[in-house]
């Protein structure tokens, strides 16, 4: 797994949005590339640089389909904190990509399991993910793969927990009570399937997490650590996610990235 240190969310947010801008541009012309999506702060900064980057003409999305990560089970597409609302409002509502490209799971689905199964076969379908982009809950957590999530998990239901219904209350105005208890997610060995990962990583608060990811085992319960066994899988991350991290394990990275830092 690659480690990549920049000294601040807008240089990390650049950098990743510029690799894959490149990815993108390089894809087999005809061939569409396949993006998975993450919702959360994190991806905020690269879906700012995407919306600039096809405002500048430098990237378009006509070729790209879309598959986000993870949906909150009960709420409409149209509620304000949906996910749903959340892609439309910071990124497929600004770029040029083909709405029946944009592929999320319905929170409404009377049928849970069938919409996960249908979800799984439609990623197939487009011949799997190229690169699938996340964020890291607090715990360590990928999409909604809470602590203690299978790590050959595929599409399905899942229980919301204590910590991650308070790190996300903030945006039903702190009311825990107006979370939603569960979710539909994609599965750990979903994300594993895509040929190539990058989670962005910022802030203080993931520090603990990305100690365990990078420095300790396999584990599930940090899932992101599932990256150690993929074989193309980046984090990017600024400054303050690496405090708890050991200073040689930091040095490290910077060295073998130091050609590699450029935006
Ligand atoms: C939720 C989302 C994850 C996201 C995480 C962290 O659990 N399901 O996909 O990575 O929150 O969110 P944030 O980026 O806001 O810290």
């Amino acid at each position: 797994m690659r480690l990549i240190i920049l000294p601040n969310y807008e240089k990390a947010s650049k950098w990743a949005a510029n690799y894959i801008m490149n990815k993108i541009n390089s894809h087999l012309q005809g061939k569409p590339f396949v993006l998975g999506l993450p919702t959360g702060s994190s991806p905020l900064g690269i879906y700012r640089e995407f919306i600039k980057m096809y405002k500048e003409g430098k990237l378009t999305f006509k070729n790209v389909r879309t598959f986000n990560m993870d949906e909150y089970i009960g709420l409409d597409s149209s509620h304000p904190q949906s996910y749903h609302y959340f892609m439309m409002q910071n990124l497929f509502n600004h770029i040029d990509i083909d709405r029946k490209h944009v592929h999320l799971l319905d929170g409404k689905t009377k049928d849970p399991e069938n919409e996960c199964r249908l979800y799984e076969e439609a990623i197939a379908a487009e011949g799997g993910i190229d690169l699938f982009l996340g964020g890291m809950g607090n715990d360590g957590h990928i999409a909604f793969n809470e602590p203690g999530s299978s790590l050959i998990s595929r599409t399905r239901v899942k229980t919301l927990t204590a910590e991650s219904k308070a790190s996300n209350a903030r945006f039903f105005d702190g009311d825990l009570s107006k979370m939603p208890t569960t979710a539909l997610t994609v599965g750990v060995g979903t994300v594993m399937d895509a040929r190539e990962v990058i989670i962005i990583v910022s802030g203080r608060a993931k520090a603990k997490a990305l100690r365990a990811v990078i420095e300790e085992g396999v584990n599930h319960m940090w899932t992101v650590s599932c990256l150690q066994m993929h074989q193309k899988a980046i984090i990017v991350c600024d400054d303050e996610a690496t405090e708890e991290l050991k200073v040689g394990t930091v040095n490290y990275f910077k060295d073998i990235e130091k050609d590699n830092l450029e935006i």
